[in-house]
């Protein structure tokens, strides 16, 4: 839309939603504010008809379960309804050689919102400057982001510890290439004394430009670790990631890497507090047993799931001008 990075500044309507650095505390509190009466609406099966009448474009270029599901579930459950563009690159005029910025345009013409998963960082951003009336939300672009996942991790994380700031965090796997560890970074960097320990193998550590961006930002404290031994006691929570196959030139540069870290109960019992919560975005492919899923503080297939479908209703609401 408009101007692409713009802060949300208190004011939602109309913003594209590209990255977490357009938050600032007060507009993630609106959010989590508006995220409670969601919760009300889908937990009751009250009939909401919040965005009927509206049309919210879903084009994902790349797999998703969760993000695409609980989209489409946000619309619904708020009576509006979704166009959906899976893999365009056969199955839309992408596959005839049509650009990102021409399929945007196409596309806004049929809706109110387009939501865009692509495997470019930097995309949604293109795409949201190709976009003449419509917000574009990024829900993933390759190594780059994914607001829309951190946002539902810290409303998460809100909700068991209730506090943004002050938070012990470990984030395990791949820091590289997780655009959702990118994003969780940038939520936590806005609030004050937030300390993370980053635990990947060397090969998988936050870019040096990233980690010296974050480090400049003042109020984050980052300590890349690269042993189980080094995670400390008395974390508020554990961020379990997968290494990111698809981002891999070769398949044994990732099997090299793969799993070097897995959460088991084992680890839980020599390094976890008794209240720390173990978080994953998903899918996870080895890296957390499924021994792990019976603990109580284990919410990545909880919580964190039904999280993502609230946030996303409240975040369309609120791009889209609904403020009851
Ligand atoms: C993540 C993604 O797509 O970045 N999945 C998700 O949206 N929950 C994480 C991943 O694929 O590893």
């Amino acid at each position: 839309m408009v101007s692409p990075i713009e802060p949300i500044n208190g004011k939602y309507k109309g913003k594209d939603i590209i990255s977490l650095d357009q938050f600032s505390p007060k507009d993630i509190s609106i959010l989590f504010k508006k995220t409670v009466g969601m919760l009300l609406i889908a937990k009751n099966a009250r009939p909401s008809d919040l965005l009927k009448g509206n049309i919210v474009t879903l084009i994902f270029y790349e797999p998703s379960s969760r993000t695409f599901g609980s989209f489409v579930a946000a619309v619904k459950q708020l009576g509006g309804s979704t166009v959906e563009i899976l893999d365009p690159e056969h199955f839309s005029s992408v596959s005839k050689g049509e650009s990102l910025e021409d399929t945007i345009r196409v596309f806004e013409a049929y809706c109110d919102v387009i939501v865009l998963r692509h495997p470019k960082k930097g995309a949604t951003l293109k795409a949201a400057q190709a976009a003449g009336f419509v917000p574009v939300i990024n829900a993933g672009d390759g190594i780059g982001e994914h607001p829309t996942q951190a946002l539902l991790d810290l409303y998460t994380i809100y909700e068991r510890t209730k506090k943004l700031d002050n938070l012990i965090g470990v984030l395990a796997g791949d820091m590289l290439n997780g655009r959702t560890i990118h994003s969780l970074i940038r939520g936590l960097s806005k609030f004050n004394g937030n300390k993370l320990y980053l635990l990947s193998p060397k090969e998988l550590r936050l870019s040096r430009e990233d980690l010296s961006s974050h480090m400049e930002s003042g109020k984050l404290e980052l300590v890349e670790i690269e042993s189980e031994k080094d995670i400390p006691k008395n974390a508020d929570f554990w961020y379990w990631t997968r290494v990111q196959k698809e981002r891999f030139k070769s398949e044994s540069a990732y099997e090299k890497v793969k799993n070097r870290f897995v959460l088991d109960n084992k680890l839980i019992k020599e390094r976890a507090g008794k209240n720390t919560i173990f978080m994953h975005p998903l899918p996870r492919v080895g890296e957390i047993l499924p021994e792990v899923d019976k603990n109580p503080n284990a919410v990545y297939l909880r919580s964190e799931i039904r999280n993502g479908m609230y946030i996303r209703m409240a975040l369309l609401a609120l791009i889209l001008g609904k403020s009851k």
